[in-house]
């Protein structure tokens, strides 16, 4: 421990100390509703941006130019690390991300590999370098990422996208060791990137249970995914950088989901933020959760979800201000820019 206080918003909400306005960031800030980034993806494919440091760097700095926003998120996808497990990942345009040799039984889950990071990560560890070197000066910090367990194994299963996981959950029910199997690959692999992320100069990571919460119920949950997860974040402790534990559709047991781990909870728009932190405890810090479709509408009405937001933290310390889920691709930039300042001049102490 030492007895220097944190100075950045963001690291000081985290430990729920009194900050000056409530730090921002949200969830997607680097994509298509950016003409800058448009330009970039006309030139090259999305697993081009990922995998060249500098076109990775260059597409994480854009809103922090264009905003004034408290953290940065390495620009990367929670995918990729698939592809060093032995996966066959393309992000198919008007689709999204398609896996052309999904598992389908226990001999698969054989086959897959753990590779550390380096293997197949390198260009998004050299990217958050380049990152954390040019904004440590200006103080801002830079969040790092993966998928947790369940959410990447739903798409190693299901091939891409789901509506019900009928096959990821054909293979957990059914096939329990061979799912215990599978979900440790994952957290090794997992864990051995986020800690390499924070050792290249993240200096917050997050996780995202993207899936978990819209297909399972809590029974399942505390069965099949909440020992894994317990497991990755008890891994991530010698990091040494706070680690957000981000889900959604996990508001009837998001106490079951705070129990894994994590220093900052991620909310969802589902449930009120109050209603949240009374489950998770009010010692630790919370991230989110305005509805990000809120940003389609005109400012009037979306000034509206801004303010029942910040009234539900009730100006305390420990609140980290971001979006429910991503951005939407259609949002109006002058949205996100008014946001952004709306909520540093709203909570100004
Ligand atoms: O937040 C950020 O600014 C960092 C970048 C980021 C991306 N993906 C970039 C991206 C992050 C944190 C992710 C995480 C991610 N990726 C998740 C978890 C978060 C969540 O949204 O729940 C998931 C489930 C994925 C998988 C994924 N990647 C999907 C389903 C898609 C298609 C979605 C779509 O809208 O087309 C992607 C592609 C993707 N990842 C894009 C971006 C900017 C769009 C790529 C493009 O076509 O330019």
């Amino acid at each position: 421990m030492t007895n220097k206080e944190p100075t950045s918003r963001f690291m000081r909400a985290r430990c729920c100390l009194p900050v000056d306005a409530t730090p921002v960031w949200l969830m997607r800030q680097a994509g298509r509703y950016m003409q800058e980034y448009r330009a970039l993806r006309a030139k090259y494919s999305m697993l081009e941006l990922i995998q060249t440091p500098e076109l990775a760097a260059e597409v994480t700095l854009q809103p922090i130019n264009a905003f004034d926003l408290d953290a940065a998120i390495i620009f990367a996808d929670i995918l990729p690390p698939l592809i060093g497990m032995g996966l066959k990942l393309e992000f198919v345009p008007g689709k999204g991300p398609v896996i052309h040799n999904p598992i389908c039984n226990p001999e698969d889950i054989d086959q897959l590999g753990t590779p550390p990071a380096e293997e197949f990560l390198t260009p998004t560890l050299e990217a958050i370098k380049i990152v954390s070197a040019e904004l440590e000066p200006r103080r801002i910090p830079l969040i790092g990422f993966a998928g947790a367990p369940f959410t990447l194994a739903s798409y190693a299963i299901e091939g891409g996208g789901s509506k019900d996981y009928a096959k990821t959950k054909a293979l957990m029910y059914s096939q329990p060791a061979a799912w215990g199997i599978l979900m440790e690959k994952l957290v090794t692999v997992q864990a051995d990137y986020l800690l390499k992320q924070a050792a290249a100069g993240a200096g917050a990571l997050q996780v995202f249970d993207s899936w978990a919460g819209l297909a399972l119920g809590k029974e399942a949950y505390n069965r099949y995914v909440a020992p894994y997860n317990t497991r990755l974040f008890e891994m991530l402790k010698p990091a040494g950088v706070p680690v957000i534990n981000f889900s959604t559709g996990t508001s009837p047991y998001l106490e079951d989901v705070a129990a894994c781990g994590g220093d900052v909870v991620g909310v969802d728009f589902r449930m009120p933020l109050g209603a949240a932190w009374e489950k998770i405890g009010f010692e630790r810090a919370i991230q989110g959760n305005l509805d990000s479709m809120t940003l389609l509408a005109p400012w009037d009405e979306l000034k509206t979800h801004i303010d029942r937001v910040l009234d539900e933290a009730a100006g305390r310390p420990g609140h980290i201000f971001n979006l429910g889920h991503g951005l939407h691709k259609t949002t109006p930039i002058d949205n996100v820019k008014r946001l952004v300042d709306y909520v540093h001049v709203t909570t100004e102490r």
